[in-house]
């Protein structure tokens, strides 16, 4: 199973894929997790990186497809993988394609998570992730239960840098005009199912796993 989970920033992607990577045991590679990961680590890729990513603009293609390239590589990704907010542009979507295609694989399904932009406003506002392992959560939809202290961790709780308003506003507008015209070229395909991401997380969970199938 080869899986791309698209969607707005703020859509619940990383949400989603926290728990459809464990369900279904699928490699888990998000692009802005291993970025920011790199940026903790002082690397000199994840220190590049965040100049572009605080402001909310995207690292380049060239970056980036590298990042990935080097990522499917490893043994961990060879059978089922999950992508979560990549390809972001045309030319990633592109050179995707040729990885995929040199490792004799292909995509099982794009799934895209539809959220407006007035929901993904107060998602972002009231986003809050563990430094230790990354869990995402919200003061509002799905607090933890001691303030500011991960859950699964027990890890600090902080807010992105790129969760400001005009960072936001940014990366909303990249949004439509480089990362939305790859959804009709998944479209075309034929691989490429909408989910509405505007309902409870597991009503989107359920609406996900109709169209994975039951994990085996
Ligand atoms: P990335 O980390 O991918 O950020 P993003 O796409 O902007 O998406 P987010 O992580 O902000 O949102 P999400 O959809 O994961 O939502 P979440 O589950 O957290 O990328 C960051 C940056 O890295 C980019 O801006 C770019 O600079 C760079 N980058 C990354 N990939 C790149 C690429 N391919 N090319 C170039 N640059 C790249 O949920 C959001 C909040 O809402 C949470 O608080 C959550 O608890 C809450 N929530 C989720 N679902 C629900 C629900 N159903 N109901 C109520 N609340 C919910
Ligand atoms: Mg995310
Ligand atoms: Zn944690």
């Amino acid at each position: 199973m080869k899986i791309l989970l698209m969607g707005p920033p703020g859509a619940g992607k990383g949400s989603q894929a926290e728990k459809i990577v464990n369900e279904y045991q699928l490699t888990n590679i998000s692009t802005g997790e291993m970025f920011r990961e790199s940026y903790n680590n002082q690397e000199p890729i994840g220190i590049e990186a965040m100049k572009f990513i605080e402001k909310g603009n995207l690292v380049s293609d060239e970056i980036t497809n590298e990042v990935v390239r080097l990522r499917l590589l490893k043994k961990d990704a060879a059978r089922c993988f999950l992508l979560d907010g990549y390809p972001r542009t045309v030319t990633q979507a592109v050179a995707l394609d040729i990885m995929l295609n040199e490792m004799n694989s292909k995509l099982s399904a794009v799934i895209n998570i539809v959220v407006d932009h007035e929901i993904i406003l107060e998602r972002m506002v009231g986003r809050r992730v563990c430094r230790s392992c990354g869990a995402t959560y919200h003061v509002e939809f799905k607090p933890t239960q001691k303030k500011d202290v991960c859950d699964a961790c027990g890890g600090t709780l902080y807010q992105r840098n790129d969760d400001k308003p005009e960072s936001v506003k940014n990366r909303l507008n990249i949004y439509q005009n480089k990362t939305m015209p790859i959804i009709e070229y998944y479209r075309g395909r034929g691989i490429l199912h909408e989910v509405n991401g505007m309902q409870t997380f597991n009503e989107v969970y359920k609406d996900i796993q109709n169209i994975l199938g039951e994990p085996v």
